[in-house]
């Protein structure tokens, strides 16, 4: 595995591989990987000749009062866990390779960023996201590129600015990957204490359950919701968000008659936890 440092070796490397017609898979990361990022690893592994992973925390996606300073960062080990993956090309940028002095554009999506992460931690998230995420393609330009579930929004912004800035990237949106006991790995799960760690599998737990509702035959959301919000309550969890909302297009939902995504945020002990089950079919 090469680990690389500016756009120049990227582009010369992929262009090279692309001598010889090799398919090429990317994968976005911030670092601090766990089995949700090297499960990305492995599905561009599976389907493409070269794999390029980022590790890049992006600085224009996080607020003043986020935790940018303090994000986890090993890179010494996430290379190694990539190498172990057969990842081919760690691009680990500074920032001032990507945002260079002068850096002017921002990429905005208007509708599906105001809700659930965007309306909780601000238009500026999901525009840095788009941002970084546009340049990357620029930079890979890969045929495909994944993305994980458990940042549902995320993988609708990135899709909507594909389908709008026609850029030629097959977007691949992989499952949740989960703890035992439930809890969606997060490189943030770090910040948990003991209690907190256990207070957050209360998470999984509410829409779980919510989730049991709508098998047994419940489509009004009222009753889906008010299932996940009692589980919360027992475990003293005042959610930031709990919403159900149309898996597509995020328009609130008051029936499931389809695709529905079921979403929750929270801030539990130090961290800032998201996570989410699609309801299927309606
Ligand atoms: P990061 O939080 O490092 O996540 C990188 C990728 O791993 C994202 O696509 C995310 O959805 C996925 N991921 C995280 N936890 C997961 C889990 N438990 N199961 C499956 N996939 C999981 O998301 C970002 O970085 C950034 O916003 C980025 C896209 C890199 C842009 O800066």
């Amino acid at each position: 595995m090469r680990i690389l440092r500016t756009i120049t070796e990227v582009r010369a490397a992929v262009r090279d591989a692309r001598r010889t017609d090799a398919s090429v898979g990317l994968v976005p990361t911030m670092g601090a990987f766990h089995d949700g990022h090297l499960s990305l690893m492995r599905a561009a592994r599976a389907a493409s000749d070269l794999v390029v992973v980022s590790l890049f925390v992006n600085p224009t996606q996080f607020g003043a009062n986020e935790d940018l300073s303090t994000y986890p960062r090993d890179e010494a080990r996430d290379a190694a866990l990539a190498e172990a993956e057969g990842v081919d090309i760690l691009f680990a940028p500074a920032a001032s390779e990507i945002y260079p002095d002068g850096f002017a554009t921002n990429i905005h999506v208007a509708g599906l960023t105001d809700v659930l992460d965007g309306a909780s931690r601000g238009a500026h998230h999901f525009d840095g996201v788009a941002t970084v995420v546009t340049k990357l393609f620029g930079i890979v330009r890969p045929d495909a590129a994944y993305f994980g579930q458990k940042d549902a929004q995320q993988v609708l912004v990135v899709r909507r600015v594909v389908r709008d800035l026609d850029l030629d990237v097959r977007i691949v949106a992989c499952p949740i990957v989960r703890e035992a006991d439930g809890l969606a790995m997060s490189s943030r799960n770090v910040y948990l204490d003991a209690d907190a760690r256990a207070q957050a599998t209360a998470l999984n737990r509410a829409l779980d359950e919510a989730t049991a509702v709508f098998d047994g035959g419940a489509r009004d959301a009222g009753s889906i919701l008010s299932t996940a919000r009692r589980v919360l309550d027992e475990a003293d969890i005042d959610p930031e968000y709990l919403e159900l909302r149309d898996a597509e297009t995020l328009r609130p939902l008051a029936r499931v008659d389809r695709d529905a995504l079921l979403a929750v945020a929270a801030h539990i002990g130090a961290a800032r936890l998201i996570d989410n089950h699609i309801l299927s079919g309606g």
